[in-house]
């Protein structure tokens, strides 16, 4: 049985990605691995609280042991199961690759699009078997959560971080050929990763806000300068990353805690019952 006490003022959830497998410098209060009618999330859900005393979920997206590779990870439950109990927020962390010059390795990037190259691959939507609908996705994030994430963003010493990105995401897990990082850039993509989708599609028809805060680990392969992207030099830049990420929650959870509580978040206000209108009967 689950203590629904335990989560029952839980309305932000933080999705871990590589490198951020626990929030360690935050209490835990508890874990809970709801069943979903996708099955189980990727690890247990944790509920932890900051030194301040705000609650938030946290799910690591691959498995506290990192078993999932990004074609695996059970996305439609992640979502339901965060959805079940009562999460309003997602703040997602993901490692990227750079696609430009001026994103280095260890900034951070508040994307504001997406190009999917993981379509048609990966099931991506709760609405089949009988129910139709077409959520509205042109914004995929929300730019509210964005400019607050953005606001505390001076908390992590020296880390730059850029807003109004393009982020493409790949399928893998092998990391792209030369030729399609050039392309990527030709269309105007400013990073990449494996992961945020189908997670912010899904976070969209489930009706939660949801912004991803990428921390770039490499420059992918287009930089000739650079070595080809490698495995090594990925996790190298992952625990900085991750101690970054740790220490923006602390300004960033109350902040937006202090924005739900006072009604500001309109984007996310707007959202709950969004989706009523878009299901085909
Ligand atoms: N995640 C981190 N670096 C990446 C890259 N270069 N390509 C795809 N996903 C990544």
């Amino acid at each position: 049985p689950v203590n629904a006490d335990l989560y029952s003022d839980v309305k932000i959830a933080i999705i871990g990605g590589s490198g951020l497998y626990h929030l360690d410098n935050l209490k835990v209060l508890g874990e809970i691995n709801p069943e979903t009618p996708w099955g189980h999330p990727s690890d247990k859900i944790i509920i932890s609280e900051t030194p301040d005393g705000h609650k938030i979920a946290f799910l690591a997206r691959h498995g506290r042991g990192h078993f999932l590779n990004p074609s695996e990870v059970p996305a439609r439950a992640n979502i339901a199961a965060l959805k079940h109990i009562g999460v309003e927020v997602i703040l997602a962390f993901s490692a990227v690759g750079s696609l430009r010059e001026e994103i280095k390795p260890r900034d951070f990037v508040l994307p504001s699009q997406i190009v999917d190259r993981t379509k048609g691959i990966r099931p991506s939507t709760y609405f089949e078997n009988g129910v139709t609908a077409h959520v509205g996705f042109a914004d995929p994030f929300d730019k509210e959560l964005s400019d607050i994430i953005f606001a505390q963003g001076n908390v992590c010493e020296g880390v730059t971080f850029h807003t109004n990105k393009t982020l493409v995401c790949m399928e893998g897990p092998a990391f792209s050929t030369r030729a399609e990082s050039h392309m990527y850039r030709s269309w105007g993509c400013d990073i990449i990763n494996m992961s945020v989708l189908p997670e912010a599609k899904l976070a969209r028809e489930a009706e939660i806000g949801y912004q991803m805060v990428c921390m770039s680990t490499d420059y992918d392969c287009w930089k000739e300068t650079e070595e080809a992207v490698s495995v090594e030099a990925v996790i190298a830049n992952l625990g900085a990353n991750s101690d970054n990420a740790k220490k923006l929650l602390l300004a960033v959870i109350p902040a937006v805690t202090k924005a739900l509580d006072a009604g500001e978040l309109k984007s996310v206000a707007a959202l709950q019952g969004a989706n009523k209108y878009a299901v085909i009967t």
